[in-house]
């Protein structure tokens, strides 16, 4: 993991949690969830994991880079996640990861001062010393396969630009230090060009720019992202589909966030925000096709405001004010409350994403993975596609991508099969 602070720490010592028997998986599809199979009379609804042969807990080991030297232990309590008396009883286990030193600039970040990084000429030189690494970590720890998740701070808002359209330009902006190639572009590229798949756990822009899904296909790397849906969009493609299905309007959503962790301090920075907002942003006109329901979905309102406020460290909260109508278009309002715990829901999210990935390889599947899309805020799609937000579509779209891996048959929900 690119980035080792408090999604990747709430990671890795819930899993050593969890191997001990000491804590229970709790949001993880790959741990807890089940699929079902064939006829409903036919009862067949294994756990994901008695389905498909994914890696268990007991064979994964934890590593990464970060902008700073604490190790996992002293990363997870300036996190302030999780209680001292978890983190005690995993302390062993997470002393013993040690960033290395992080691919790091400060335009991308501007809120942070990062003391733990790589010396490193040209951007080339960069991911060189990333792939060492890669391939330093495997050896050290015995491993035969590996898979990067970004967690990451957010970088700055960037669009794709000339150097991220084809891998020869992505290439030859490498050789002169391009400034539009960001630390997470440099991270996803060395993952790809060592055949390890990568998924995007921030909103910043990385393996998402052509040059990068291109390499990715050209080398037979499965990629992912971007940014982990949890709390407040994971709760707006929950209600949004909902009221849609149900045929009632939406004049306005108004979106506003308290949250107090490192995440947070560095979303304090306007470019950084930007990137967040875009990404939150994006989810309701796939969900909602104002196009084809003008009526209902034609003049939304929708605002989204996030706010660094320390006191709340990473125990966030959500409002949301909702303005809908019905019947005759008389009006209603529903309120949501939210208050989360970011790293906790992002956890379990990260697990799947490696598990699945690892799976997506194995079974020769390449590039984009568009099944993953239920893990993101704004998921990859191939151009000319829009991406999908709804929770639901997004949960049919991998399960059934599972069933298709094992030969089964896809799930259509007709139902008629039991009345035959
Ligand atoms: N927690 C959630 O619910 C959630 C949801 C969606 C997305 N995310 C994204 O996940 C990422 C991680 O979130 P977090 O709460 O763990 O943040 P965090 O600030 O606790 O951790 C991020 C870490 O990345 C490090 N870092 C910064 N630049 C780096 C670089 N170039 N190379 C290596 N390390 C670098 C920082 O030093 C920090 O330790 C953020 O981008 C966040 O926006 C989190």
């Amino acid at each position: 993991m690119p980035g080792m602070g408090a999604v990747a720490t709430t990671l890795i010592a819930g899993v050593e949690l969890v191997k001990k028997g000491l804590g229970e998986p709790v949001g993880s599809l790959t741990q807890l969830g089940t699929v079902w199979l064939g006829k409903r009379t036919e009862n067949r609804v294994p756990k994901i994991k008695d389905f498909v042969p994914l890696s268990g807990m007991e064979d994964l080991v934890f590593g990464g880079w970060d902008a700073f030297p604490d190790n996992a232990y002293e990363a997870a309590i300036a996190a302030g996640v999780l209680i001292k008396e978890h983190l005690n009883a995993v302390r062993d286990e997470l002393l013993k990861v040690r960033p290395m030193p992080a691919v790091f600039d400060p335009r991308y970040v501007a809120k942070l001062d990062g003391t733990h990084v790589k010396d490193y000429g040209s951007l080339r030189e960069a991911t060189e010393k990333v792939r060492q690494d890669i391939r330093a970590f495997k050896e050290e720890n015995g491993l035969e396969r590996a898979v990067m998740v970004n967690c990451a701070s957010t970088e700055a808002y960037a669009q794709p630009q000339k150097a991220h359209f084809s891998p020869e330009e992505f290439e030859k902006a490498l050789d002169r230090s391009d400034p539009s190639i960001s630390p997470a572009m440099v991270y996803a590229y060395a993952a790809i060009m060592e055949d390890v798949p990568y998924a995007n756990g921030a909103p910043s822009l990385a393996a998402d720019i052509p040059a990068l899904v291109d390499l990715a296909n050209e080398r037979g790397v499965p990629v992912a992202g971007k940014d982990f849906k949890t709390g407040q969009t994971l709760m707006k493609t929950i209600v949004a589909p909902g009221l849609k299905a149900r045929m009632l309007g939406l004049e306005g959503w108004y979106s506003t966030n308290i949250l107090g962790n490192r995440d947070g301090e560095v979303l304090e920075d306007p470019e950084s925000l930007k990137s967040k907002e875009v990404s939150k942003l994006g989810v309701m006109d796939t969900i909602l096709q104002p196009e084809k329901n003008p009526k209902l979905y034609g003049n939304i309102s929708h605002l989204v405001k996030i706010n660094y406020y320390p006191p709340r460290g990473d125990a966030k909260e959500g409002w949301d004010s909702i303005d809908i109508f019905g019947w005759l278009g008389y009006p209603m309002q529903i309120k949501i409350n939210f208050l989360a715990r970011d790293s906790i829901l992002a956890a379990p999210i990260v697990l799947d994403l490696a598990l699945f990935l690892d799976l997506a390889q194995r079974a020769g599947m390449s590039g984009m993975q568009e099944w993953l899309s239920f893990y993101f805020k704004s998921p990859m799609s191939a151009p000319g596609l829009y991406p999908e937000h709804d929770l639901f579509i997004q949960q049919m779209k991998l399960k059934n991508r599972l069933r298709a891996m094992k030969g089964e048959d896809l799930i259509t929900h007709l139902g008629l099969d039991c009345y035959e």
